[in-house]
């Protein structure tokens, strides 16, 4: 699974959006917060929808629980500094036009998931790293150090379990499309102190 293990994003982002993020670091991490819980969700509704895939069943429950853990970590942070969690949370425009891109046949679109999962993965990964690698406080740059490290195994994880049922050429093929997709979508949306 070499080919799998090497996708990475080309497209990077900008400087702006991490001194938007840096401007509004409070705001930024309700919505850290709230990216976590929902993707603890998403590992559980890969369960919910497959639950005849047995072979990925394990893996999704373990990143369902890191995930939650990431969100207990956030929180914690937020209740150090009196923030409470955002009331309602607006439909994420990111993952809704990325999904958008699915495959209508059942079994791509079982394979599309897998890989828009592995594609967002990797850029909280590249985002994460920028914020680890920016904010001036040493604490919170050690805290977005393992979260980093813990989206880069997620993303890679994801893109393994696409490659079980698929050929390993095709799953490559489709991300570096999904990936040109997701490049497009995130330059399209207007800049805020949020991760997407
Ligand atoms: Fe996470
Ligand atoms: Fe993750």
């Amino acid at each position: 699974m070499d080919a799998v293990e090497e996708l990475h994003l080309k497209t990077r982002s900008s400087k702006a959006w991490i001194e938007t993020v840096l401007n509004n670091f409070d705001g930024f991490l309700k919505d850290h917060a709230d990216c976590e819980r929902k993707a603890s969700s998403m590992a559980m509704s890969f369960v919910a929808k497959y639950p005849d895939r047995k072979e990925i069943i394990p893996e999704l429950i373990h990143t369902g629980i890191e995930e939650l853990e990431h969100f207990r970590l956030v929180y914690r942070i937020m209740q150090q500094r009196n923030l409470t969690l955002n009331h309602s949370i607006g439909e994420d425009q990111y993952v809704k036009q990325l999904l958008k891109h699915c495959h209508s046949n059942r079994e791509k679109r079982f394979r599309d998931r897998l890989i828009i999962a592995s594609i967002v993965e990797n850029r909280g990964f590249e985002r994460f790293k920028l914020v680890s690698d920016y904010i001036q406080d040493e604490e919170l740059a050690s805290f977005y150090r393992m979260i980093y490290t813990s989206e880069a195994k997620h993303g890679n994880s994801f893109a393994k379990m696409a490659a079980l049922y698929f050929p390993e050429e095709e799953v490559v093929e489709r991300w570096n499309e999904l990936e040109a997709i997701e490049g497009a979508i995130l330059e399209s949306l207007p800049l805020k102190a949020a991760l997407h």
